[in-house]
């Protein structure tokens, strides 16, 4: 598949796919508001790939993004579209790409979106992946859309959930978004000095341990204990009742859930996602396709989508190892 493509790259699509994240109306308005200082033309394609085989498109200009920024949630909304998936629905979205003259698509979303994205390439669409989920979970890039919002979201529950359960010396499980992953919970467990953090990652724990260390910690003078459960992991509510039939301590759990997925994003994702929707606008410009914009060792870049989806992520050894060690005393 060829990178640098040959023809002229007049019109571009965008949309957003999967679940949704705080930014990326932002990364909408960057990709939009460049390429038309770009000279290109813009349509948004509403409802992700579902949208795309509906044919569900709209003509954007400067002001279809305006008042956009600081808004979560997306304003083309999404979805998850199992059409899209097969062979046939492919080549329905290529063939309406090609009905509407859009040249080239900008792809807001996560893995499963990069691989439609690429899979449109092979059918000539050129495409350019957009980093945007709350859960950390892309291998090529240090940063996506809507983790920053959703840490800083899920930190001040806890924070509150926190001070009731100081208050009532009660031992706290409070579970974090994060099916597949376990970055939300590990920030959020460092971020808010939690005693346990338990990902679908590092197995490194059972409930006996985890008991013995609520009753260790209770005799350190602890006066709460709070553990941060992954969503992967699950089971909160059966473990609060085991910890408290076990331990005597008295033991609630909290599932924080889709509040984490919304609100107003943070300074970082309205400016990251401004910057990888902006730089996805350009290099379609430049007649680049099947490629993800990313952000590593401090600057935006974009690789191959095939070379994107091989690479693994695993939760950062270092944070791992400190949190466990920063919450020990
Ligand atoms: P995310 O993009 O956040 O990983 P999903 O995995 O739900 O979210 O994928 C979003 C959409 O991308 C799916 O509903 C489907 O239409 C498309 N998609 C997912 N996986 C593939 C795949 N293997 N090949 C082609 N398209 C896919
Ligand atoms: O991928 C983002 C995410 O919020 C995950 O953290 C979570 O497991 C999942 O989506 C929940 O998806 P749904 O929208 O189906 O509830």
């Amino acid at each position: 598949m060829g990178v640098n493509a040959t023809k002229e790259i007049k019109t571009i699509g965008v949309l957003t796919s999967g679940g949704d994240a705080p930014g990326m109306n932002a990364a909408v308005r960057g990709v939009v508001r460049t390429a038309l200082a770009n000279g290109m033309n813009v349509k948004g394609i509403r409802r992700g790939y579902t949208g795309l085989i509906e044919e569900d498109i709209i003509d954007m200009n400067g002001r279809s993004v305006a008042d956009t920024i600081q808004r979560g949630g997306t304003v083309l909304f999404t979805a998850r579209c199992p059409e899209f998936v097969t062979p046939q629905g492919q080549d329905k979205a290529a063939e309406v790409c090609r009905k509407h003259h859009i040249d080239g698509l900008v792809v807001i979303g996560g893995d499963g979106s990069f691989r439609g994205a690429r899979d449109l390439a092979t059918r000539g669409i050129n495409t350019v992946g957009v980093p945007g989920t709350i859960d950390l979970d892309i291998a090529c890039t240090d940063y996506t859309i809507g983790f920053d919002t959703a840490v800083n979201t899920a930190m001040e529950a806890i924070d509150k959930v926190r001070d009731t359960s100081t208050s009532h010396e009660r031992c706290s499980i409070i579970e974090v978004m994060g099916r597949t992953a376990g970055h939300i919970a590990l920030w959020c467990g460092i971020a808010t000095g939690a005693e346990d953090v338990l990902t679908v990652e590092r197995q490194d724990y059972n409930e006996k341990l985890l008991i013995q260390n609520i009753i260790d910690k209770r005799k350190m003078g602890k006066t709460h204990h709070i553990i941060i459960n992954a969503e992967g992991v699950g089971d909160s509510y059966g473990m609060a009742s085991r910890i408290e039939a076990a331990t005597g301590i008295s033991t609630r759990a909290t599932i924080i859930g889709h509040i984490q997925r919304g609100g107003s994003p943070t300074c970082k994702d309205r400016v990251y996602a401004s910057a990888m929707g902006s730089k996805a606008s350009e290099i379609l410009k430049e007649g680049k396709t099947n490629r993800i914009i990313a952000y590593k060792k401090g600057a935006f870049i974009d690789i191959d989508i095939e070379e994107a989806l091989a690479m693994k992520k695993d939760l950062d050894p270092f944070l791992y190892e400190m949190q466990k060690k920063l919450s020990k005393m």
